[in-house]
């Protein structure tokens, strides 16, 4: 890879069955000392040395900033799966090594006198329960509301109620229960800041009633899991440094393409096309961008583009790297 950071080597000590869907995996450092220190909502990448190349993920941290002699992530069973979430169910096993980076925080509580709301989807909930721990012990005030579609399916619901309690509301839709976005915005008050992660149309809902309810961006915090990379054309990315040329496959990202050819190192933070780390210039050819970082102009203007999870209009793309 690609990371400039040195990595972290982790051993498996555990992997539970946290709904039928999502495990959890609690990491120790190798060399048995105390992990890198973390706040709430923070997320590390991890390496996966599938069969088809190394893959690297982007994970929240679940478990107390407080407790650094361990860490947990929670990983959701993906059915279009392109090998990350299938190794670290199907091959991951205690004990194993893997590498992480450090931990980085996209996804930060805002300092407030008044309430934080945390709005969860499904495995959205996970940089959550990071972000509850620190709440909990400054004594914030803050409430929960945690979708999903059904209780069997559903991950952390017991421990979370034994710890947070009445903070909690939980949402069943197999129930017929659901979150009212537009009623829990209309509460807010002027010192109160809202945060949303899971699903795209979760997080737009939130965005929808927060402008209709001209509620400040800068109240407004979200977390995308599933960033829009859903493929397209395969096309081939030109390294203009080297000459060197990498077929992007349609259910590949430009990031992973490089990453697996190994050739060049590329900066990234949260695979998922808010942070801009992995900004690279166009050299040539036309970007079909998919960030949710360059401002339209930027986009129009077709002069970098995240290759995270944009990808090429043209069948080739050269790159300044
Ligand atoms: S790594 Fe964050 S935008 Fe690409």
């Amino acid at each position: 890879m690609t990371l400039q950071t040195p990595n972290i080597a982790v051993r498996v000590v555990r992997i539970e069955q946290a709904s039928p869907l999502i495990k959890r995996f609690t990491l120790q450092a190798a060399d048995g000392g105390p992990l890198p220190a973390f706040s709430g909502g923070s997320h590390v990448i991890v390496q996966m040395p599938t069969a088809s190349g190394l893959i690297h993920n982007a994970y929240s941290l679940l478990s107390s900033p407080f407790q650094l002699q361990q860490y947990q992530i929670a990983v959701r069973r993906e059915e279009a799966s392109r090998g990350g979430s299938a190794f670290m169910h199907e091959h991951l096993a205690e004990g194993d090594i893997l590498q992480i980076s450090p931990p980085n925080n996209l996804f930060a509580l805002h300092a407030s006198s008044g309430r934080q709301i945390l709005i969860a989807g499904g495995i959205g909930i996970t940089p959550f329960m990071s972000q509850m721990e620190e709440l909990q012990a400054s004594g914030a005030a803050f409430a929960l509301h945690y979708a999903f579609r059904s209780r069997e399916q559903a991950a952390f619901v017991d421990e979370l109620t034994a710890r947070y309690g009445e903070h909690c509301h939980f949402y069943d839709a197999a129930k017929g229960e659901q979150c009212n976005v537009a009623g829990l915005l209309q509460q807010m008050t002027g010192q109160d800041h809202v945060y949303v992660c899971g699903p795209q149309s979760l997080i737009q809902a939130v965005q929808a009633a927060g402008e209709a309810q001209g509620i400040p961006p800068a109240r407004l915090h979200w977390e995308q899991f599933a960033a829009s990379t859903q493929g397209g054309e395969a096309f081939t990315v030109v390294l203009a440094r080297s000459g060197r040329e990498i077929r992007v496959e349609g259910e590949q990202s430009i990031l992973q393409a490089i990453e697996q050819d190994g050739s060049v190192a590329v900066d990234c933070l949260c695979r998922e096309g808010v942070c801009g780390t992995c900004e690279v210039a166009i050299v040539q050819g036309e970007a079909e961008h998919r960030d949710q970082y360059l401002s339209e102009e930027e986009k129009a203007a077709q002069k970098s583009l995240l290759i995270c999870v944009s990808r090429a209009r043209t069948s080739r793309l050269v790159l300044d790297l």
